[in-house]
């Protein structure tokens, strides 16, 4: 099956010679073609050009499927690479809580947050969560996400740990997203090890890790290293545990304080270190020249009122700036990646080129698919969406209330 998408006003984020993400003065670059065409065989792209560059030989096929893009934008589709999105139920409650004046970490030393969300969890069915969880997937691949992040946690036992990993694979075997997973048992202490939570470390090493592994449920290991949460020193024990049975870590970091979560991130060779509201010279030193992705979670950041990442500093130090959504019902309920483009260029002050290196590209070297992922290239998985009609680039961001992808194609078939 051959699809031709034509008359494509601008094509946007092309690359003729791929690269692995775009850090610096580098991430205000995006490269477009004006009027344009995409060939996409099977789910792969084919070929793309300007549109006086279509030759017959393309368009050759009985089998062709011609979409037309008239005063439209195509963009490769969002790659999330940082959410939650299997979980329970919502938390609406504590929204109103922390509006009457209740922080984040009060509502969760009262034993709301993450340990509320597990006590549902382990209620829960793991049809109920994979349904739950499936109709937060459909919402998002409308909105434009063609690959996604799921991490657990809200098990915090071996158990229900291998529940939420388990819905996650079969979300992964059903849905035309790409899916990576993240086991990320250490994302609360439960409160029966809370005078001893290195006794909840040990079970994490000693029981979920190799049963995780055993059952390859899981491609990245995390661990929330922050004040209250995981000290630095439980961190590196997971992660060694989980370097062990090739679990490549992604860890949330400094976003309560300024706690080292970056600096143990970057030591054990995480793919990305994720949150990073705190974040001062000597987080900025250890990543440069590391290959870990710094990843900035506006939706999280907005949501709970939280000072901001300094994202201009970070690019100007020459680092790769990745946004994800943080999609969960504590801090972020919400997966919509347009948003987190428009709270980028609005709150972080990001150009709109570089939101997008920073939603596509960037996002997709951080759940380690940018090969396959990120950009439109030949060769890569053909996942891009198509807009309604706008005048050009500026335009998401800048229209940030509106939806304005139309049409979703994944994995070379378009969405309906
Ligand atoms: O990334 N920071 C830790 N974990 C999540 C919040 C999860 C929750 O509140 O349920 C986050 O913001
Ligand atoms: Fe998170």
């Amino acid at each position: 099956m051959k699809l031709l998408l034509e008359n494509i006003k601008e094509l946007v984020q092309v690359e003729e010679d791929p690269v692995s993400y775009r850090a610096g003065k580098e991430m205000s670059k995006v490269n477009t073609i004006k009027n344009a065409f995409v060939i996409i065989r099977d789910e792969i792209i084919e070929e793309f050009g300007r549109m006086d560059q279509l030759k017959d030989v393309y368009c050759d096929d009985d089998l062709l499927i011609e979409i037309d893009c008239s005063n439209r934008l195509v963009y490769p589709a969002y790659c999330d690479s940082h959410t939650h999105l299997v979980y329970p139920s919502a938390r609406e409650k504590e929204f109103v809580d922390r509006i009457k004046g209740l922080s984040y970490e009060e509502i969760a030393r009262r034993g709301g947050g993450i340990l509320n969300s597990a006590k549902r969890l382990h209620e829960a069915s793991e049809e109920e969560l994979f349904n739950d969880a499936m109709h937060r997937i459909i919402e998002i691949m409308k909105m434009g996400t063609g690959a996604v992040e799921i991490k657990s946690g809200y098990g915090l036992n071996t158990e229900d740990e291998l529940k939420m990993l388990r819905v996650i694979r079969w979300i992964k075997e059903t849905a035309p997203i790409c899916v990576r997973a993240t086991f990320l048992g250490a994302h609360a202490i439960p409160a029966e090890y809370k005078s001893n939570p290195s006794k909840y470390v040990d079970v994490i090493i000693n029981e979920m890790i190799p049963q995780v592994a055993a059952e390859e449920l899981a491609d990245f290991i995390d661990v929330f290293c922050d004040k209250g949460f995981f000290t630095v020193e439980d961190t590196e024990r997971i992660l060694m545990a989980g370097l062990k049975y090739g679990l490549k870590p992604k860890i949330h970091a400094n976003e309560l304080g300024l706690t080292g979560g970056v600096q143990v991130g970057v030591k054990y060779g995480a793919l990305s270190v994720d949150h990073l509201e705190f974040i001062e010279e000597n987080e900025i030193a250890a990543l440069q020249n590391s290959e870990t992705m710094p990843t900035v979670l506006p939706g999280a950041a907005f949501f709970l009122g939280m000072k901001l990442s300094p994202v201009r500093e970070m690019i100007e130090a020459g680092l790769p700036i990745a946004l994800a959504s943080d999609f969960n019902p504590g801090s972020s309920p919400s997966g919509n990646m347009s948003l987190i483009a428009a709270m980028g260029c609005i709150n972080y002050k990001m150009l709109p080129e570089e939101v997008i290196n920073a939603t596509t590209l960037n996002t997709a070297y951080a759940m380690g698919i940018s090969d396959s992922y990120g950009s439109i290239a030949r060769g890569k998985v053909a996942n891009l969406f198509i807009t309604s009609e706008i005048p050009g680039i500026e335009y998401i961001p800048y229209y940030y209330g509106s939806s304005l992808v139309e049409t979703v194609i994944l994995n070379g078939e378009v969405q309906t």
